[in-house]
C-alpha cells in the first residue's frame, strides 16, 4: 500500500508492509535517529513527533503515518546546525552514549512547546517513559531547563 506523509517537512510517498511499524519505515527512509531500544513501547528510544505528539514508533502501524507530519531528531537539527535543545543537551553533559538522546529530545521539544517554564518535576514527569541507562537523569532535566531558559530568552527558531 501506498501513502503519503510529510517528513521532517519533505513529503514522502512510499509504500509500506502489512504490520510494517512506524520505527521500521522511519529507519527504511533513512532516519537513522530513531532508535530501536525494547521494541514494545516501554523504552521511549524510538520516540517520533506525529503531528507535535510524542509518540513510540515501535508500536504504532507504519500505515498511521498516512496525511501525517512526523519529526525526527534529523528534521530539529543536524551537527553543523544544531536546534538550541541539542546544544543544551551537550552544554549540561546530558548525552553519554546517545542512544536515549533522539527520544528524551523530542519528548522535551513536545513538554516546551506546550509549556516552556516547566519545573524539574514536570520535566522529571514528561521524561518518565523515556529510559537511559547512562547518565542518572539530572543532566537530562538540566539540560531541558537550560532549554527552557532558552527558549523563553527568544533564542529557539
Ligand atoms: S523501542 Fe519503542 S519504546 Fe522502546
Ligand atoms: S545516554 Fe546512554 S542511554 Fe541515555
Amino acid at each position: 500500500m501506498k501513502i503519503y506523509f510529510e517528513l521532517n517537512g519533505v513529503p514522502q510517498y512510499p509504500e509500506v508492509e502489512p504490520g510494517e511499524s512506524l520505527l521500521q519505515l522511519l529507519r527504511r527512509l533513512g532516519m537513522k535517529s530513531v532508535k530501536e531500544g525494547c521494541g514494545t513501547g516501554d523504552c521511549g528510544a524510538c520516540t517520533v513527533l506525529v503531528d507535535g505528539r510524542a509518540v513510540r514508533s515501535c508500536i504504532a502501524f507504519a500505515a498511521r503515518a498516512q496525511g501525517k507530519r512526523i519529526i525526527t531528531l534529523e528534521g530539529l537539527g543536524t551537527v553543523n546546525d544544531p536546534h538550541p535543545l541539542q546544544e543544551a543537551f551537550l552544554d549540561a553533559g546530558a548525552v553519554q552514549c546517545g542512544f536515549c538522546t533522539p527520544g528524551m529530545i523530542l519528548v522535551a521539544y513536545e513538554l516546551l512547546s506546550r509549556h516552556p517554564d516547566p519545573t524539574p518535576e514536570e520535566v522529571r514527569t514528561a521524561i518518565v517513559g523515556n529510559l537511559c541507562r547512562c547518565t542518572g537523569y539530572r543532566k537530562i532535566v538540566d539540560a531541558v531547563m537550560l532549554a527552557a531558559e532558552w527558549k523563553r530568552e527568544g533564542r529557539w527558531r
